[in-house]
C-alpha cells in the first residue's frame, strides 16, 4: 500500500480571467518510509501541493489517497472527517517552527498527544522520550524563546512525529536555519522516515539540502517537470509521473 497516492491532482485558485492553475495534473505515489523532496522556484506550486496532500487546501480536480483512505476525487469526498484524518495520519512541520510561545518544549509536544486522547502521564512520557531522542533531553522545560533555531525546529519535528503519522509534510523546514543546522534537520528527517516507516515530503528551494533523499520532484509552473531517484529502490514503486 502507498502512503500517498496522487492522480492528476489539480488546484486552480479563483475563477475566470484571474484563475491561477497552481498545480496541474500531478500524478505520483509515495511509499511508507520514503523521503521525497519537492524542489522548485517561488510560485511553482510547492506549498499548494503540500497543503492539498495535508487536507487543508481542497483540490479542484483529481484523486488523492492518504494511507489507503480515499480523500479527494474532484474535491473532498463526502462524509470524511478531515480534521480527524489530519490528526491521525499527518504531521506538519513549517518554515517557522510554529511552537506555542507560552508552553515549554515538553508541553508543546504533549499537546499534540493529548489531542489524540493520551493521558497526561502517557503524553509526558512520550514527549520526553521523543525530545530525548532528538537530543533535547536537557531542554524539556525551556520555552521556545529560550531555544536556538535548530532546537526549536527539532521540537517542532518531535511534535509532528508525536502521533506516529504515516505521512509527514514539511514546508521549507530549514529555511530559518544555517546550513549546518539545516543539514542536521534534513538528516534527522531521513532517519525518522526509515525508523517510523513514515512517508516524508519536504518542500525546499535549496538543492543543497536534499542529499540522500530517495526521490526529488522538480516542480515548475504547477507541473512536476522531472524526477530524480537517489539510489534507494523501493519494491513495487514505478512512479507514474505526468507533467
Ligand atoms: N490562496 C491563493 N489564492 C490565489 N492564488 C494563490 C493562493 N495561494 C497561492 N496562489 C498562487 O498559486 C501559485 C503557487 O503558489 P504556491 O504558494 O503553491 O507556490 P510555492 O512554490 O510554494 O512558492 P514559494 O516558494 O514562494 O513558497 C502562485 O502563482 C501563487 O500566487
Ligand atoms: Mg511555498
Amino acid at each position: 500500500m502507498y502512503a500517498i497516492e496522487v492522480e492528476r491532482l489539480t488546484k486552480i485558485y479563483g475563477k475566470g480571467e484571474t484563475a491561477v492553475t497552481a498545480i496541474a495534473d500531478a500524478t505520483f505515489q509515495v511509499t511508507p518510509g520514503e523521503l521525497v523532496a519537492i524542489l522548485g522556484p517561488s510560485g511553482s506550486g510547492k506549498t499548494t501541493l503540500l497543503t492539498a496532500i495535508g487536507l487543508i487546501n481542497e483540490p479542484t480536480r483529481g484523486k488523492l489517497v492518504i494511507d489507503g483512505t480515499a480523500v479527494a476525487d474532484g474535491g473532498w469526498l463526502p462524509g470524511l472527517d478531515l480534521k480527524r484524518l489530519r490528526r491521525e495520519k499527518l504531521g506538519f512541520i513549517f518554515q517557522a517552527h510554529n511552537l506555542i510561545p507560552f508552553l515549554s518544549a515538553r508541553e508543546n509536544v504533549m499537546i499534540a498527544l493529548e489531542i489524540n486522547h493520551l493521558t497526561r502521564t502517557e503524553a509526558r512520557n512520550r514527549a520526553d522520550e521523543l525530545l530525548s531522542a532528538l537530543n533535547l533531553g536537557h531542554r524539556l522545560d525551556n520555552y521556545p524563546s529560550a531555544l536556538s533555531g535548530g532546537e526549536a525546529q527539532r521540537v517542532a519535528i518531535a511534535r509532528a512525529l508525536a502521533n506516529k503519522p504515516s505521512v509527514i509534510l514539511a514546508d521549507e523546514p530549514t529555511a530559518a536555519l544555517d546550513t549546518e543546522n539545516g543539514k542536521n534537520v534534513m538528516a534527522l528527517l531521513k532517519e525518522l522516515a526509515v525508523e517510523n516507516n513514515s512517508a516524508i515530503l519536504v518542500v525546499t528551494h535549496d538543492h543543497r539540502m536534499v542529499e540522500g533523499f530517495d526521490r526529488i520532484f522538480h516542480v515548475s509552473d504547477g507541473r512536476i517537470a522531472g524526477e530524480e531517484t537517489n539510489g534507494v529502490q523501493h519494491a513495487g514503486t514505478a512512479p507514474a509521473l505526468q507533467g
